[in-house]
């Protein structure tokens, strides 16, 4: 199936009276539990189900305008883009999934999560994207539905459109509409999730091509899926429990798993630096001193932290440029 026939099959019935403007905001989300490897590239249909936490108020507010058209204008933090930059041209293929003949947008992006922390921003972009989408069309799709739609414009956009702990079914249809994410009933108000800068500079390899090689040239690929199902079964429970040395342990051990696919690739694939290593060091000295942390990595240098509140002033003094997030701290105990 095509990425325009899904979208035909997910509207089919909605009204599409265009308001002249709409505005969402979506969060970022960091994956305790990774999505790396896709079975189907176009519709962005992941090999297995991922978990993640969205990071309450960091993400991104998007306002979308229709215009006459041709072409459309985007800003990114009150930049205007170059209508020839490649993330102009992704957004707008994107947005010509939905696009009324002929009409242009007017995209407004702000990022609220430090873009200096160099964290991938496409997952809460694609996601408010959709958000602001349903309700300049006014098609009030549930968040099932704006799931699957932010999952063409960016796989973990698809985990984005809710809060809290989040769990995307990769699903097994082919035309991708049993692949989406949905909130876990949990809360967990003291978590925090800190961001520990590394490197600024864009990755060399993007995290869709680095997937796409290591699915197709990692001897260590075919473990990942069995994996991937053994560490979703056992953080859920140590989720439930708000218990962080077995939430923190398995989604550590996950992120380490995933590299080793990467690095058992052939090109090999290292995204670390001698200073991402580093972090990884402190965090075990500090956990040796009594202190609960324990850290993720995606596909790239930085590398997020996870804690409770009561951990955060110690953290600070071993890395004072910690950012750190409350997932639960605007929506504690609401669970849509
Ligand atoms: O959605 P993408 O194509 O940016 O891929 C995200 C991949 C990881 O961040 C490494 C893992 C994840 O589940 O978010």
């Amino acid at each position: 199936m095509t990425r325009e026939d899904l979208v035909k099959e997910v509207l089919a019935g909605r009204p599409a009276n265009a308001a002249a403007t709409a505005a969402a905001q979506a969060p970022a989300n960091i994956a305790l539990i990774k999505y790396w490897g896709k079975r189907d590239p176009e519709l962005n249909l992941p090999v297995t189900d991922s978990l993640s936490v969205s990071l309450g108020e960091f993400g991104t507010h998007t306002s979308l305008t229709l215009t006459a058209g041709p072409g459309d204008q985007v800003t990114l933090n009150g930049e205007r883009l170059a209508a020839d930059s490649q993330f102009v041209s992704r957004v707008s293929r994107f947005l010509d999934l939905f696009r009324p003949a002929g009409a242009g947008f007017r995209v407004a992006t702000h990022n609220t999560i430090p873009t200096a922390a160099g964290l991938a921003s496409s997952a809460s972009g694609y996601a408010a994207l959709v958000k602001a989408l349903d309700r300049l069309f006014a098609w009030n799709l549930p968040p099932r539905d704006l799931s699957i739609l932010a999952r063409l414009g960016s796989g973990s956009a698809c985990r984005s459109v809710v809060e809290g702990f989040v769990h995307w079914h990769a699903g097994e249809r082919a035309d991708g509409l049993d692949s989406f994410a949905e909130r876990l009933p949990v809360t967990w108000p003291d978590l925090r999730v800190g961001l520990v800068l590394v490197a600024t500079e864009p990755k060399p390899v993007s995290s869709r091509d680095g997937m796409n090689r290591t699915t197709a040239a990692s001897d260590f690929y075919p473990a990942w899926p069995a994996r991937a199902a053994a560490d979703l079964a056992a953080i859920q429970p140590a989720i439930a429990a708000n218990d962080l040395p077995q939430t923190g342990r398995i989604a550590e051990a996950n992120a380490l798993a995933m590299h080793a696919t990467m690095l058992a690739a052939r090109p090999p694939l290292l995204y670390w630096r001698p200073q991402t290593v580093a972090v990884f060091e402190q965090v075990r000295h500090l956990r040796r001193d009594g202190v609960q942390v324990y850290f993720t990595i995606d596909a790239g240098p930085n590398v997020k932290l996870l804690f409770t509140a009561a951990a955060e002033d110690r953290l600070r003094t071993v890395f004072p440029t910690l950012e750190t997030a409350a997932p639960f701290r605007l929506a504690a105990g609401n669970h849509t």
